[in-house]
C-alpha cells in the first residue's frame, strides 16, 4: 500500500485527492507547475466521494481513502463532471466499493455510459436543484452545463458548506498546500487566470450565466473545492469576482504581438510595431513562438485588447507555429479584441493574407492595414510597421474611452 494520507478540511470532510507533480501537457495546455486531481470524502450515515482522479493516480487516491475508511465502505460515489481526469478511475472504484449508488447529472449519464460502456442501471441521474440526503447532511446539485462540458454539474454540501465545483474555479498547480492563503498571490492568480483562459475562455457566456445562478441561490459557501489546485477559503469573493471579469473581457489598453521569424526580419518590423504602441501608452508584451507557448499566449490574450500577428511566408503559407497558435486561439473564442498583420517574404508572400482571413474567422478586426515587406525591411518599411503600431495603439484608445 502506497503512503498517501487523507487530509481533513471539515468534521466530516476529507482530502484524498492526488498530486500530479509531472504533467506538463494537459492536451496541449503547458502546466508549468503540474497540477492536483482534487476527491473528497464525506463521512456521514452514507458515505459519499465526490469525484475520482486521472487513472494513473488511483492507488494514491484509494490509500488516502483508506487511511479514513476502507474503500469499500462507499455507499455514494458523485461524479461531477465526466473528463477522465476524474473519472479515470470511476470503474475501478465502482467494482471496489460497490457503492449503493453512482450520481451524475443527466449528461453526467450519457456522457459516463459512452465512456465507459456502462449498463443502463450503474448511474443514477440528478436533475438540478435536486437533494440527496447523507445522514445528518444533505447534497445539492446544480447543472453547469458547458463548465466545463455538457454534463458537469456543482454540488452543494450543507452542513459543511462546502460547494464541490469541479472544474471551476481551479487551476493546474500541484502543491503540498491545500488552501489559497498558504500559496503565494502572485502564483494562485497567475495560474487562475491562465487556467481561465485556456479551458474556460470558449464558454465565456456560460460563466457569467453561472455566477448569476450560483449568486440567485444565495448559498453560505465557506470552502469552494475545485478538482484542480487549492480550496478556496480565504478569498472565495475573489476568484469569484476575478471570473466574473474574465469572462467578460472588457477593453484593456494592452496589446499583444506574437509571431515567428526566419532570418529576423519579422523580428525587426516586430520590434519596430512595439515601438508604435508604446509611442500611445500601451502596454505591449512581445511573445515570439520560438520561445512562447500557445497557453501563454491564451493567457497574455485574455486581458489584452489587441492581437497583433507577424509571420513570414514558407512555402506560400504562414510560420507553422503561427498557424498552431491561430488554431488554438481560434478555439477560444477571444472576444473584443482588435487585430494587425505583419510580415515578411521572398517572392510570394501569402502568410499576411493567411493571417488576415484566420482573424477574420476569429471576428478580429483589423485596426490597421497589413505589411508585407520584401525580404530584410529598410528604415522605410520599419516607419511603416512603427506605423501600424500607432494606429492600433490609437484606435484602442479610442474603443477604452468609450
Ligand atoms: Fe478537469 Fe474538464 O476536467
Amino acid at each position: 500500500m502506497k503512503s498517501f494520507t487523507a487530509e481533513k478540511i471539515t468534521e466530516k470532510v476529507y482530502w484524498v485527492g492526488a498530486i500530479d507533480w509531472g504533467v506538463r501537457d494537459f492536451h496541449g495546455y503547458l502546466t508549468s507547475r503540474g497540477s492536483t486531481y482534487n476527491a473528497f470524502l464525506i463521512i456521514d450515515e452514507k458515505v459519499t466521494l465526490v469525484d475520482t482522479v486521472k487513472k494513473p493516480f488511483q492507488d494514491e487516491m484509494i490509500a488516502r481513502i483508506a487511511s479514513v475508511i476502507p474503500p469499500e465502505k462507499i455507499d455514494y460515489i458523485i461524479s461531477n463532471h465526466s473528463e477522465m481526469d476524474h473519472t479515470g478511475c470511476l470503474t475501478d472504484m465502482i467494482e471496489l466499493a460497490k457503492p449503493e449508488k453512482v450520481y451524475a447529472s443527466t449528461m453526467g449519464k450519457k456522457a459516463l455510459g459512452l465512456h465507459f460502456h456502462f449498463d443502463d442501471d450503474v448511474i443514477t441521474a440528478v436533475k438540478s436543484g435536486e437533494t440527496l440526503s447523507l445522514g445528518e447532511s444533505n447534497l445539492t446539485f446544480v447543472e453547469t452545463r458547458m463548465l466545463h462540458w455538457p454534463d458537469s454539474m456543482v454540488t452543494y454540501l450543507d452542513t459543511e458548506k462546502i460547494m464541490f465545483s469541479q472544474d471551476g474555479f481551479g487551476m493546474h498547480l500541484a502543491s503540498t498546500e491545500r488552501y489559497d492563503d498558504q500559496l503565494p498571490q502572485q502564483v494562485l492568480y497567475e495560474e487562475a487566470e491562465k487556467y481561465f483562459a485556456n479551458i474556460l475562455l470558449p464558454f465565456s457566456p456560460m460563466v457569467s450565466g453561472l455566477m448569476k445562478k450560483l449568486a440567485d441561490l444565495n448559498l453560505d459557501i465557506e470552502l469552494l473545492c475545485p478538482d484542480h489546485g487549492p480550496i478556496w477559503r480565504s478569498d472565495i469573493s475573489g476568484i469569484l469576482k476575478r471570473w466574473e471579469n474574465w469572462a467578460i473581457q472588457k477593453c484593456s489598453r494592452k496589446a499583444v504581438i506574437i509571431y515567428d521569424t526566419m532570418w529576423k526580419s519579422t523580428g525587426l518590423l516586430a520590434d519596430a510595431v512595439t515601438d508604435g504602441l508604446v509611442s500611445q501608452g500601451i502596454s505591449v508584451k512581445v511573445m515570439p513562438l520560438d520561445s512562447s507557448h500557445r497557453s501563454d499566449v491564451a493567457t497574455a490574450v485574455l486581458d489584452s485588447g489587441a492581437l497583433l500577428v507577424g509571420s513570414p511566408t514558407i512555402n506560400g503559407e504562414m510560420f507553422p507555429r503561427v498557424a498552431d497558435v491561430l488554431t488554438y486561439l481560434k478555439g477560444l473564442k477571444p472576444k473584443n479584441l482588435i487585430g494587425a498583420v505583419f510580415g515578411s517574404y521572398g517572392w510570394s508572400g501569402e502568410a499576411v493574407k493567411n493571417v488576415e482571413q484566420c482573424l477574420e474567422k476569429m471576428k478580429i478586426p483589423l485596426a490597421a492595414e497589413s505589411l508585407n515587406i520584401n525580404y530584410v525591411p529598410d528604415n522605410e518599411a520599419l516607419a511603416r510597421a512603427r506605423s501600424l503600431g500607432v494606429e492600433v495603439g490609437k484606435e484602442l484608445n479610442e474603443r477604452c474611452n468609450q
